[in-house]
């Protein structure tokens, strides 16, 4: 398991990750972003087209050294600086309030205890600091939720520990932050790996 998940999982993150239709939401989810950003889950970098340029440096959180790899050629066309500073989005080497804004895309669902990754995050922003998000997560519908749950065990196995059933909204308004804006829906790809919530949530 240990080859498949340091070798081979990240490959099929970066492809699935890298998926064109993403494209817009990634567009959507990053605008606005501007000053010191932290970025939990970096991946491979497929955000890093979509900086704004009133972004002064992104401190990247990734725990895997191949997606890191895959994410050379785009950290390199980058017109911010990257830094990578850590491997755990639940333990950010970031002083108290040090950042502007944070990023989260798709990383919600997969960090082990998504309470403790968002008290992290709330703990560096700056007051008035915003956490941009486009996570993945359970549907409202009965039938999909159900097709969600059933298939949950499993791609927890196979996906490195990727959840389907998590509530993304939820969980970022327990941690404390209010929602500015957000907007929940299908996109496209297929239904139980595609109910996505997008939308931009501030620590008062
Ligand atoms: C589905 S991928 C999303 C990658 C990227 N954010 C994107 O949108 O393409 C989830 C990412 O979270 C990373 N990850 C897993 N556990 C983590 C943790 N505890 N802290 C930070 N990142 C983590 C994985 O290595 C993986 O790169």
């Amino acid at each position: 398991m240990a080859i498949y998940n340091d070798k081979v999982l990240p490959r099929l993150i970066n492809f699935a990750c890298g998926e064109r239709a993403l494209a817009p939401w990634r567009q959507k989810v990053c605008e606005g972003l501007s000053g010191a950003v932290v970025e939990i889950g970096f991946g491979s970098g497929h955000n890093v087209p979509y900086y704004p340029s009133d972004i002064d440096v992104v401190y990247a959180v990734e725990p895997s050294s191949l997606a890191v790899k895959l994410a050379d050629k785009r950290m390199k066309s980058a017109f911010v600086s990257i830094q990578l500073i850590g491997l755990e989005g639940q333990a950010i080497p970031l002083a108290n309030e040090s950042c502007d804004a944070a990023l989260s895309t798709f990383t919600l669902c997969t960090v082990p205890n998504p309470e403790l990754a968002l008290r992290e995050l709330w703990r560096v922003l700056k007051p008035g600091g915003q956490l941009h998000f486009l996570e993945h997560g359970l549907a409202p519908g009965r039938s999909l939720a159900f097709t969600q749950r059933l298939f949950d065990p499993f791609q927890h196995r196979i996906a490195g520990g990727c959840h389907l059933t998590r509530q993304p909204l939820s969980l970022i308004a327990t941690a404390g932050f209010e929602l500015v804006w957000s907007q929940e829906g299908p996109g496209k790809g297929p239904k139980p790996w595609s109910y996505f919530s997008l939308g931009v949530a501030q620590k008062e």
